[in-house]
C-alpha cells in the first residue's frame, strides 16, 4: 500500500518562477545544484583492483562536506559521453583525517569503476554531492563489531577508525577477501592493531584458504557480545549469512546496520502499487527534462517518477531505489509529488523543490521534473 508521509514530504505546487530563483552563493562557490566540482588531489593504487581517490574540499565547501563515519558520496561522471551516477563510501576518518578519501574496486564490465581505474587522475575535477547515508557510528557504550567483505571495508574502516579515535569502545573486524593480495588497507589495519592492541582485533578470512564466511565464523566473531553494535557491508551472500546469524543468535535488529552497495545495473525493480495497468485507463502524462531534452511520458497512477521514466525507456540516474543515496535527485518544476520515504534530502533541499524520483509519486494533474544538467 502507498502511504502518504507527513509534512514536510508533501510538496506544495511549485512554479517555474520558483525554480528560477537564485539559490545562493558562498564566496564564489555555486551552491545552486546538488553537485559540486571537486579536484582530485591524488589517486592511490591500494591493490591490483582497488584505487582510492583523495578529494580536495575548498574552504567554502568544508561545512557542506562535513560527514559522519560510514557515510558516502554520490558522484556523477561522464564516461564515453554518458553521465553516470555512482555512490562511494568514505574510507577516511572524519575525526582524525583532514582529507576525504573514497576507494573504488574495479568490477568486471563495470563502466564507472573501470573508467576510474583507467582514466581518472590527480588534477581532474569530479562532480560530487555532499555526504549522505545512515550507516553511521552510533553513540553507545558497547563494543563495535564489524563485518566487511571486499570493497565493503570502506565504510567499515571509517567507522573503525572513528570509534578508536573518539571513544573507548572495543572494536572487532571480521574482514573477508578472496585472498591475501585482495586485502584493501592491510597495512593501515595492521598499524592500527599495533597502536590499539587492547581495543582492536582484526580477523582476516580468505575465500581460497578458509572458504566463504559461514554461521560458525560469524558466531565466533560475535562471541558473548550480543549487545554490541554490528555493522555489515560486503557482497550479498556475505551480508545475508551475517545478518541471518546475528538475528538467530538473539541480536536485536535495531543494533544491526547494513550497507548495500547497489548499482543501477544490478538494481531491483521498485515495488510500486500501480492503481491501473489497463492502457488508457488512469493513465496521464508527466514531463521529464533529462540531459537537456524534454520528454512527455505516460504515467500510471501510483507510479514513481523514476518508474515512469524507466518504463518509457529513458535512462535516468538511480542506485539504491530506497530513498537514501540521492542519486536520483531531480527538481520539481511544476505540479505536486508525494515522497514515499526520504532518508536523504534535508529541509532546505525540499524547500528548493528537490525530490527523490525513486520515491516521488506525482499527485493528479500536471507534473514537470528536471534532472540536474
Ligand atoms: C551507498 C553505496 C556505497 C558504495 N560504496 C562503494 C565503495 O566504497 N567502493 C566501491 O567499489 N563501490 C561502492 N559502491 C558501488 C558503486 O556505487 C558501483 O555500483 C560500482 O562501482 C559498480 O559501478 P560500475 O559503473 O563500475 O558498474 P556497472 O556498469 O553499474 O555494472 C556492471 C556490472 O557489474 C555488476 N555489478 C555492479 N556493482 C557490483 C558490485 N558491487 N559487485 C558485483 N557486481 C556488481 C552489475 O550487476 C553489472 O552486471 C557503493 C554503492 C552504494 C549504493
Ligand atoms: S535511487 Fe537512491 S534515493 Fe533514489
Amino acid at each position: 500500500m502507498l502511504s502518504v508521509p507527513p509534512e514536510p514530504w508533501r510538496f506544495p505546487d511549485v512554479s517555474e518562477s520558483k525554480e528560477e530563483q537564485a539559490l545562493g552563493e558562498i564566496a564564489g562557490v555555486d551552491l545552486s545544484g546538488p553537485y559540486h566540482s571537486l579536484r582530485v588531489a591524488r589517486v592511490i593504487d591500494e591493490t591490483r583492483d582497488a584505487r582510492s581517490i583523495v578529494l580536495e574540499i575548498p574552504d567554502p565547501l568544508r561545512d557542506l562536506f562535513a560527514y559522519r563515519a560510514g557515510q558516502f558520496l554520490t558522484f556523477r561522471f561522464e564516461v564515453a559521453g554518458e553521465k553516470l551516477v555512482r555512490c562511494y563510501s568514505l574510507a577516511s576518518c572524519p575525526a582524525s583525517e583532514s582529507e576525504h578519501k573514497v576507494t573504488i574496486k574495479r568490477i568486471a564490465d563495470g563502466r564507472v569503476s573501470n573508467w576510474i581505474h583507467e582514466a581518472l587522475a590527480a588534477g581532474h575535477y569530479v562532480e560530487v554531492m555532499r555526504p549522505a547515508g545512515l550507516f553511521t557510528l552510533r553513540n553507545r557504550d558497547r563494543a563495535v563489531v564489524l563485518f566487511g567483505g571486499g570493497s565493503g571495508i570502506t565504510p567499515c574502516i571509517s567507522i573503525l577508525k572513528t570509534a578508536l579515535a573518539t571513544t573507548d569502545r572495543k572494536v572487532r573486524l571480521l574482514y573477508a577477501n578472496r585472498d591475501e593480495e585482495s586485502v584493501i588497507f592491510r597495512d593501515e589495519l595492521r598499524n592500527l592493531e599495533e597502536r590499539y592492541p587492547e581495543r582492536l582485533s582484526v580477523v582476516h578470512r580468505y575465500d581460497v584458504v578458509h572458504g566463504f564466511a559461514d554461521e560458525a565464523a560469524v558466531r565466533e566473531h560475535v562471541g558473548a557480545d550480543l549487545d554490541a553494535d554490528f555493522y555489515v557491508c560486503g557482497p550479498a551472500g556475505f551480508m545475508d549469512v551475517v545478518e541471518r546469524t546475528l538475528l538467530a543468535s538473539g541480536v536485536s535488529r535495531e543494533h544491526v546496520f547494513i550497507e548495500r552497495f547497489g548499482s543501477p545495473a544490478g538494481a531491483k525493480k521498485p515495488e510500486v502499487e500501480v492503481r491501473s495497468t489497463t492502457p488508457g485507463a488512469g493513465e496521464s502524462r508527466i514531463e521529464i527534462v533529462l540531459g537537456g531534452k524534454t520528454h512527455e511520458i505516460p504515467w500510471l497512477a501510483g507510479e514513481t517518477v523514476l518508474a515512469a521514466a524507466k518504463r518509457a525507456g529513458l535512462e535516468p540516474p538511480f542506485a539504491c531505489e530506497e530513498g537514501y543515496c540521492g542519486c536520483c535527485m531531480a527538481k520539481l518544476v511544476e505540479g505536486a509529488v508525494d515522497l514515499q520515504s526520504n532518508d536523504c534530502l534535508d529541509r532546505s533541499q525540499l524547500a528548493e523543490g528537490w525530490i527523490l524520483t525513486c520515491q516521488g509519486v506525482p499527485r493528479e494533474g500536471r507534473v514537470r521534473v528536471r534532472y540536474p544538467d
